[in-house]
């Protein structure tokens, strides 16, 4: 069966009745329910006799993931988590005290944390800018970080706010840090597998998780850098597998157990030990089927469904979170009256699962959300 927009057929297994969480947790479509079997039962039925198809799961899921970045598999890097990825460049860069980075408020925590440890423990200055700012007013907000920006050294940010769902102005910041030599970093979670996040931007390390937007499993993730970026890093995480010839005292006899050997470079430097091969092969099957669909055509349908929900909702005076200027697959409001959490709650009893992040009533669809399912949205909210 191949996989249709507005069609959940592929999600047989979805007891949820209409599943608006994408930017939580997504559900795990057929396809990678059994590629993720299939990759357990090789283990079940060969154990180390395995490894070789573990292996071509995890490059399939990579040079899927590399394709939905339009960068060579090279510069991508399996990581667990986002956090992962983060902090891999926190720690990993050549850090002299006092070098300065910028920070977002307002931001997950997954993408301070990590920098705030290691501007204590390499010394370094933190500048604050407000990311509800660039929501509010872009051109005011771009123009406060400016002073920020000069004599810093890295930028993190995410391209959308889990809370809103603004799309933050990428193209804008990354040209301003260009203007003053710093790098920009981008936790890409909540818009990868949706928005067109590409090497094009002027940005020079992006992470993600697998399991929201690309709609792979937990304990999946990914780290992209510029090749000139990944020989500047430290290779924070490099263990047996990060060496050149690293498996050859395994398989090619006596003698060959050394630990001289020159670690390699790129992702190799973060990938140290053996990997989360189920959750790849499952990845692989995820971002295969955003592929076959096409981000283009996904973030059309997905906007198409969230125009018709936010239309019906202004209607009813809600107050939405969206702006023209930085949109992605989340739609957050407000009601007129009444509380967030009760109305979710409500919501929820009658079989549409959403989120409540720092107070904003979260709707995320994804490809297989149909239109049809607003209307009852609707229904179930007037009926509240
Ligand atoms: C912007 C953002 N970054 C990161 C995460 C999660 O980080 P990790 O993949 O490390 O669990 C989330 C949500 O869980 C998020 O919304």
């Amino acid at each position: 069966m191949r996989a249709r927009l507005g069609d959940r057929s592929l999600f047989s297994r979805l007891e949820v009745p209409i599943y608006l969480d994408h930017a939580a947790v997504s559900p795990a479509s057929d396809p990678v329910l059994e590629a993720m079997t299939d990759a357990m039962q090789a283990g079940a039925r060969l154990g180390i006799g395995a490894m070789h198809s573990w292996l071509e799961g995890s490059e399939r899921a990579r040079s899927n993931v590399a394709s939905l970045l339009g960068v060579p598999s090279e510069e991508v890097a399996l990581t667990g988590n986002t956090s992962q990825g983060v902090t891999a460049v926190a720690r990993g860069l050549d850090w002299q005290p006092g070098d300065r980075i910028v920070l977002f408020r307002g931001e997950f925590p997954a993408n301070v944390t990590p920098w705030l440890l290691a501007a204590s423990d390499f010394g370094l200055e933190v500048r604050w800018a407000e990311a509800e700012a660039f929501r509010l007013d872009p051109e005011a907000a771009l123009a406060e970080l400016e002073p920020l920006l000069e004599g810093a050294r890295l930028v993190a940010v995410s391209a959308v706010q889990f809370q809103t769902g603004f799309a933050m102005p990428l193209e804008a910041i990354g040209q301003a840090c260009r203007r003053h030599g710093a790098e920009l970093f981008v936790d890409a979670i909540q818009g990868l597998g949706l928005l067109p996040l590409s090497a094009d931007l002027p940005i020079d390390y992006l992470a993600a998780g697998g399991h929201k937007w690309l709609m792979g499993p937990l304990g999946t993730g990914i780290l992209w850098a510029r090749p000139e970026r990944w020989t500047e890093l430290r290779p924070h995480h490099a263990s047996w597998l990060s060496h050149q010839d690293g498996l050859s005292f395994l398989m090619e006899g006596e003698g060959l157990l050394r630990y001289d050997r020159p670690l390699r470079t790129g992702p190799a430097s973060i990938e140290g030990g053996v990997a989360n091969a189920t959750g790849h092969a499952a990845l692989a099957a995820s971002v295969g089927l955003l592929l076959e669909l096409g981000l283009p055509a996904i973030e059309e349908h997905v906007g198409r469904w969230v125009d018709a929900l936010e239309l019906g909702l202004l209607e009813r005076g809600f107050t939405s979170a969206r702006v023209a200027h930085g949109r992605s697959g989340i739609l957050s409001v407000k009601p007129a009256e009444g509380d967030v959490l009760g109305l979710a709650g409500h919501l929820r009893e009658r079989g549409a699962s959403v989120s409540t992040p720092d107070g904003w009533l979260r709707f995320a669809p994804h490809w297989p959300n149909a239109l049809d399912e607003v209307p009852t949205l609707l229904d179930a909210i007037d009926r509240g």
